[in-house]
């Protein structure tokens, strides 16, 4: 392995297996942001995916097959993490997705803090900064993603000195008040600054973190960067970034201008009965993306008649995430029965309200629903980023359509001329959907041009590019 070459540490793989009911493994590209936007930036280099298989390996069961090491599309390298069934449950259903997802997203679902589980993920960050150490040639660069690996970047400095190190976290994170419940706290910050840098989506996200860390250890930071007492007395900088991560625009507008996309585009709207308006959300089934909310201000509209229910139509696209964790088991009980009154109050038999999809969907078949959409609905009430609301925008190749965004998304910084909505607000969510079905053609190309204008610059592929510029250029001595 060159020093050119770059080592992705994330807990998951950018695909999984998928077990078919003749008990034949297939490999599908793993749900979710981060995959989305880490894969690009490594096509076509050299390097080493570091990441768990998205299995509860029990033993004495019959194990999976190991993922391919390459494939024809890939020309980077998979490096499986073995994670055994306790350890998932604890580190990754437990402190990760119970405790750490919830707190950074505002404590929307209240945060459960277990000691043995903190144990368990400092276990399991310990294995994946051993497996980079293993994997790392001298002087590389790594690349350490998300809230599930915090601990990873101090770990791994201290086996192997001699690597750059950068640290990016997907989602929010918070504000100090909130963080500061987190009983591991410390443990937690003095990780993320084994990283030379370190990113947020975020400039909030980032000052964020340095007043923790001022307040936590007292170490205040000069122009973004904080002074860190090294090895042997000496001193090392971490530098504290926002770098606001984004999707594979060439591709999405390759897809989208491609004659099989407007062929499926137009199919789905005569399946869906040809209807006015055609309005689209799609989420992995979390309780952060306020499914509810916009399924709630829809059948509102549609029983107050301010949208017409022979003419309308929503789909909604949910992929199943984290079922194990009661809270996601809650969330989708109430996703189906909301969409489950709607269409028995407001249906009609073959004209359903609400077209509700629990799978996860190829991008073909996105694009093809993106582009089939007047309006898309993304109203989470706390999220990292949101790349659904930049992949529909790069489906609209004719400056068209209408995007209703939480005002609690990171896209929300860089596309402020979609309709932008406080989720809390029912009444204020009504209101803009009601206004970008009636805006006029000027207007949503106005407000669409904007928007495209903006992503067209600012894609994946120059994410990565600064992330990783700024951490060579950070490092250099
Ligand atoms: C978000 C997180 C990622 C995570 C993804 C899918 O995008 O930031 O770290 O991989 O959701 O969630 P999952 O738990 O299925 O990996």
């Amino acid at each position: 392995m060159s020093e050119d070459e770059l080592i992705i540490v994330a807990n998951r793989l950018p695909v999984e297996a998928v077990t078919g009911p003749t008990g034949e493994v297939t490999w599908k590209v793993s749900p979710g942001g981060l995959v989305a936007a880490v894969e690009p930036s490594l096509k076509g280099r050299q390097g080493v995916w570091i990441g768990w298989n998205g299995h509860y390996e029990t033993p004495g069961e019959s194990t999976l097959p190991p993922i391919p090491e390459t494939a024809d599309n890939r020309d980077y390298r998979i490096a499986e993490v073995p994670l055994k069934r306790q350890d998932v449950e604890l580190y990754y259903d437990g402190f990760s997705n119970s405790a750490l997802w919830p707190l950074y997203h505002d404590a929307i679902a209240t945060p459960i803090y277990h000691r043995n589980e903190f144990d368990a993920y400092r276990r399991a960050n310990m294995l994946f900064a051993q497996a980079a150490a293993r994997a790392a040639a001298p002087g590389a660069t790594v690349w350490v993603h998300d809230y599930q690996l915090q601990l990873v970047p101090a770990m791994l400095r201290s086996l192997r000195p001699d690597l750059r190190i950068g640290f990016f976290l997907h989602i929010p994170f918070p504000a100090p008040d909130l963080f500061l419940q987190l009983p591991w706290r410390r443990a937690i910050v003095l990780g993320i600054l084994g990283a030379d840098l370190v990113g947020f989506q975020t400039t909030g996200g980032a000052r964020n973190f340095l007043a923790v860390t001022e307040r936590l250890l007292g170490w205040p930071a000069k122009s973004n960067i904080v002074e860190v007492p090294g090895a042997h007395g000496g001193r090392r900088e971490s530098k504290v970034g926002a770098f606001a991560v984004s999707v594979d625009v060439d591709r999405l507008d390759r897809l989208a201008r491609s004659p099989e996309t407007a062929n499926r585009a137009q199919q789905l709207r005569k399946d869906l009965g040809s209807p006015r308006t055609i309005l689209l959300g799609v989420d992995r089934l979390d309780y952060t993306k306020g499914i509810d909310v916009r399924l709630r201000a829809y059948t509102e509209l549609l029983e107050e008649k301010r949208l017409d229910p022979a003419e309308t139509v929503l789909v909604q696209v949910a992929t199943p995430s984290r079922e194990n964790v009661d809270e996601y088991q809650r969330i989708r009980d109430d996703v189906e029965l909301i969409v489950g009154h709607a269409n028995g109050s407001l249906g009609r038999i073959g004209a359903p309200a609400i077209h509700y999809v629990r799978d996860s969907l190829p991008i073909e078949e996105l694009m093809a629903l993106y582009q089939a959409a007047d309006i898309m609905l993304v109203t989470p009430l706390r999220d990292g980023m949101n790349l659904v609301a930049k992949e529909y925008v790069a489906s609209r190749i004719n400056d068209d359509g209408a995007l209703v965004l939480s005002e609690f998304t990171g896209a929300a910084r860089e596309m402020p001329q979609s309709w932008l909505v406080n989720p809390y607000d029912m009444d204020g969510v009504k209101e803009a959907i009601v206004a970008a079905a009636n805006a006029g053609h000027d207007e949503k190309r106005r407000r669409m041009r904007a928007m495209r204008a903006h992503l067209l610059k600012h894609d994946v592929q120059r994410w990565a590019a600064e992330f990783i510029d700024q951490l060579t250029t950070t490092t250099e001595t």
